[in-house]
């Protein structure tokens, strides 16, 4: 088993089978009011450099439902933000505490982190990658279809961290993938060489109309990440043409979910009507960052 989550591609499809069961026989457990705590005496160190509400709230929720506790720590408010070393926080923050969970920017300093600090490093949303969100969405993908290989995944708006992490997770577990995407905001180039692999499996269209054709399970994502704001009035033109809306899902299988890591934009990358209609499946979406992180969280530091 892996030692740390820094990205989707750290897990092989059984690793990723591995924790979205446990993932469901913790859901299980505490709905039945019998959860299990394996994590007593532990602590999460918790960095976020970028706002959060699902991440930093299942993350300190969970922990303490496994029998630990979690710090909440602001990168400005630690002396990181005022220039300490990453390698130097690392190995300070391994001595006090069991894991590390980390939002930032560059996908390099969880890497760092990770490198220096002889505990578990979590990624929790950099500009690359959001593996604990894909986690998230293949245990709901299966809650509601009941498998994963096979179903056609569709991913339209920007070729950001959301689909990075969804297309290398996805091919992963066996799903075929089609993203659709405007010219200049294709996903990384890492995502597209390790997307070669699987051949037909993955496409990458630039209409949704293509992309959606078929697709069990439909995703979308803001059309202007954190850190992007400055671009947010250009995007609204390049993004316009992607969005989640009934003429897409027309063309989608009968059926198909609609999935959003949220915060969602309404009138922007999905319908206010698409929304309210996916809303259920949309926030089973949501609460399974909470299981889905307990299983990743007892799996690393246990
Ligand atoms: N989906 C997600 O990561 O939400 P937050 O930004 O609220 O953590
Ligand atoms: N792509 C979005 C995801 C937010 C959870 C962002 O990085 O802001």
């Amino acid at each position: 088993m892996i030692k740390h989550l820094t990205k989707m591609s750290d897990l092989s499809k059984s690793d990723i089978l591995a924790i979205l069961d446990l993932a469901d026989s913790m859901k299980a457990a505490q709905k039945a009011g019998n959860p299990k705590e394996p994590l007593k005496g532990k602590t999460l160190a918790m960095i976020f450099q970028k706002a959060s509400t699902r991440t930093r709230v299942s993350f300190e929720t969970g922990m303490y439902q496994l029998g630990g506790q979690a710090l909440f720590l602001s990168a400005s408010d630690l002396q990181m933000g005022r220039g300490e070393p990453i390698e130097d926080t690392a190995r300070v923050l391994g001595r006090y505490v069991d894991g590390i969970m980390i939002r930032t920017f560059a996908q390099s300093d969880v890497e760092e982190l990770a490198k220096w600090s002889g505990i578990p490093v979590i990624n929790g949303l950099t500009d690359y990658d959001h593996p604990c969100q894909i986690l998230a969405d293949l245990m709901t993908i299966r809650e509601h279809k009941g498998k994963l290989a096979g179903l056609k995944l569709c991913y339209v708006g920007d070729g950001n961290n959301v689909c990075n992490s969804l297309v290398v997770g996805c091919l992963t577990v066996g799903m075929k993938v089609s993203v659709a995407v405007p010219k200049g905001h294709e996903p990384h180039a890492d995502v597209l060489e390790f997307a070669k692999a699987y051949g037909d499996a993955f496409e990458l269209v630039t209409s949704p109309h293509d992309a959606a054709k078929g697709a069990d399970v439909l995703v979308t994502d803001v059309w202007a990440s954190m850190g992007q704001e400055a671009e947010t009035v250009a995007r609204m033109k390049v993004f316009a043409n992607y969005q989640i809306n009934a003429e897409l899902l027309a063309v989608a299988n009968p059926g198909a979910i609609v999935l959003h890591c949220l915060p969602a934009h309404r009138g922007e990358e999905i319908t206010a009507d698409v929304f309210e209609a996916h809303a259920n499946v949309i926030f089973d979406e949501a609460e399974n960052r909470l299981h889905a992180q307990k299983a990743v969280m007892a799996i690393l530091m246990e």
